[in-house]
This record gives C-alpha cells, structure tokens and sequence, in this order.
C-alpha cells in the first residue's frame, strides 16, 4: 500500500500529539511532586509549632527539604503545560512574571527559613508565617480551589 502525502501528514501529526500530551503529564506531575513534597514538610512544621508533635529533631532536616525544593519549582513551572489533573490556572502562563516573582519570593524565603536554628522559637515561628503567606498568595491567585 503506497501511503498518500496526506496521510502520512496525519500520522506524524498524530505521533507528535502523542509526545506532547505525554510530555505535557510528565511535567505537570513532576511540579505537583514537588508542591506536595513542600507541602507535607509545612504540615509537620506547623504541627510542631502547634504542639501536635514534639518532633522538634527533624525541622532543620524539614526545612532543608523545603528549601532545595523551593530551588526546583521554578524550573518545573516553566514548560506551560495544562490539560491533564491540574490544578494549575493558564494565567500563571499569561503573567508569568508575576507568578514567577512568586516562586523567587518562596525561595528566597524558604532559605532563610532553613538557616533559622528552630530552637529560637520566635523567630522560627516568624519565619514560618512569612512562608505561609507566600503559599495563600499564590495560590489564591494561580491554584483552583478544590
Ligand atoms: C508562585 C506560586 C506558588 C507558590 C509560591 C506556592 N505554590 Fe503550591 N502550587 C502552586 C500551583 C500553581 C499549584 C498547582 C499545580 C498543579 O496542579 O499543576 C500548587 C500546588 C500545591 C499543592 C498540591 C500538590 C498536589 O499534590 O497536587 C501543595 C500541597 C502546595 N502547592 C503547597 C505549597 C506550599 C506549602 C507552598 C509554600 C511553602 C506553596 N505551595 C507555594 C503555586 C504555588
């Protein structure tokens, strides 16, 4: 069978579309891993603070983590990737500077936290608020409610 132009157009059409669409859910899962991993070390870091959890030996391990994550988010947020399980908002794309000043905020911040010994529980704390409200921002203007 001799394949026309056409249709050998199409099937590379639908090849690339198939990468892409791959390529697409790979990214968006590897920005979710990330947020989630960030998100579980704030968990147990404000659990602690609220006297939930008397784990005070893993914070400096807990905000390292945070901190070297906070480092990749960017990277991971840069490809615009939309379409599959997301919860991410197609303005982050649109405005991407300003979303992106938010990740440089959460990084900046995120390290001072991690240099913070925990043991000075007020400015531990402070910290932790500081970060906190770098997450509700963002998300309040780039995240879908669930
Ligand atoms: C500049 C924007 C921005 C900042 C800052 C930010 N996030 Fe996110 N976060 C997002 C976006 C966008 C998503 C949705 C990603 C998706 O679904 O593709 C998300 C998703 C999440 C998720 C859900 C992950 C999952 O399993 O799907 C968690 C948890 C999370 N963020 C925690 C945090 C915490 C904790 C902080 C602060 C230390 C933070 N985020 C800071 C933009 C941000």
């Amino acid at each position: 069978m001799r394949l026309s132009k056409s249709m050998i157009a199409a099937a590379a059409l639908i090849a690339l579309t198939g990468t892409a669409l791959a390529a697409g859910e790979a990214t968006i899962e590897a920005r979710k891993q990330n947020m989630k991993a960030i998100g579980g070390e704030m968990k147990a870091i404000a659990a602690v603070l609220k006297g939930e959890s008397s784990d005070t030996a893993s914070l400096p391990t807990r905000t390292k983590t945070i901190a070297e994550a906070a480092a990749k988010s960017k990277a991971l947020f840069q490809e615009k990737a939309l379409g599959g399980e997301t919860a991410a908002k197609p303005e982050i794309w649109g405005e991407w500077d300003r979303f992106a000043a938010g990740l440089d905020a959460m990084q900046v911040e995120t390290a001072k936290l991690a240099a913070i010994d925990p043991t000075d529980k007020a400015a531990f704390g402070a910290q932790v608020g500081v970060v906190g409200k770098i997450c509700k921002n963002c998300h309040d203007t780039y995240k879908e409610k669930k």
